[in-house]
């Protein structure tokens, strides 16, 4: 087992890469505690997990609310007896106007993508220092390292993400703790159509995803388990000597 006894904690573990991440981490022996808003999908992630033998539990937390940040990575820490990995995985795509943009617009998109990252690892680097070390994960986006003309606002937050990545690992290294961002691409998950233009039809939508799986050289979008295994890399000892990197999970599409 690559993650035998550690205690884990995934933000937006309910669903997509966040389930898969949760179901492989605790198959590979971890404890984890799932973060989401969705308390209902998070408690049946939960009881998939206990099912299959393994042990999960679910805590309800809004994370564009900075309270709850704090909170839930606290009640987590405490109900698995500390943290080993911490993945900060909520994000949003959020609204894509640029011209007259309502501030709460900005202010929600800003508060998942960046904000609850800077505040839950904040937390979490509390339990982990005290476990010795171990291992933070972030979740940017091909966004994070390219432009998006759809998704100014996101690419802006999940770029972002990317700097507090390698400043975060510059300063939690010498503690032994860890921190690398992964960018997925175009990944299957029921955030996917959101990004592929907002207010557009599903034919709109369907047709703007082809145009973009047109562009990726392995020539289809990422399962959630691609992204579930990178993370598992990161996780696990494994990447002991890899820190403060932004690794594209995306088909090749940055490649370019
Ligand atoms: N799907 C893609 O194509 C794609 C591509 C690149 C990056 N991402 C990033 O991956 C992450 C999650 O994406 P996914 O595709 O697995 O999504 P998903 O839609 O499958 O799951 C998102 C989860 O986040 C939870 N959530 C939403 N708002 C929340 C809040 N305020 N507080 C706590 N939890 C909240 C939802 O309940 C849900 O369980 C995001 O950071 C997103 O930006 C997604």
């Amino acid at each position: 087992m690559r993650l035998k006894d550690k205690l884990a904690v995934i933000t937006a573990g309910a669903s997509g890469m966040g389930r898969a991440a949760s179901l492989r981490f605790a198959k590979e022996g971890a404890a984890v505690a799932i973060v989401d808003i969705n308390e209902t999908a998070a408690i049946e992630v939960a009881n998939e997990i206990k099912a299959a033998g393994g042990a999960a539990f679910a805590i309800r937390a809004d994370l564009t609310n900075a309270q709850e940040c704090r909170g839930s990575i606290a009640e987590a820490a405490q109900r698995l007896g500390g943290i080993d990995i911490f993945w900060a995985h909520a994000g949003v795509p959020g609204t894509d106007v640029v011209e007259d943009i309502d501030l709460a617009d900005y202010e929600f998109a800003m508060s998942l993508n960046v904000r609850s990252c800077y505040l839950t690892v904040g937390e979490a680097v509390k339990y982990i220092r005290k476990r010795g070390g171990g291992s933070v994960i972030l979740t940017a986006s091909i966004s994070g390292i390219v432009g998006s003309q759809l998704s100014p606002l996101y690419s802006a937050g999940k770029f972002a993400v990317v700097g507090l990545c390698k400043s975060l690992s510059l300063r939690y290294g010498p503690e032994q703790i860890r921190v690398n961002v992964i960018c997925p691409g175009l990944t299957d998950t029921p955030m996917l159509p959101g990004f592929m233009g907002r207010g557009a039809t599903a034919e709109q939508a369907a047709e703007t995803q082809k145009k973009f799986v047109g562009m990726i050289p392995l020539a289809r979008v990422a399962k959630p388990e691609d992204i579930a295994n990178t993370a598992l890399f990161l996780a696990s000892d494994e990447s002991a000597y890899i820190t403060g990197v932004a690794i594209p999970v995306d088909g090749g599409f940055t490649a370019k």
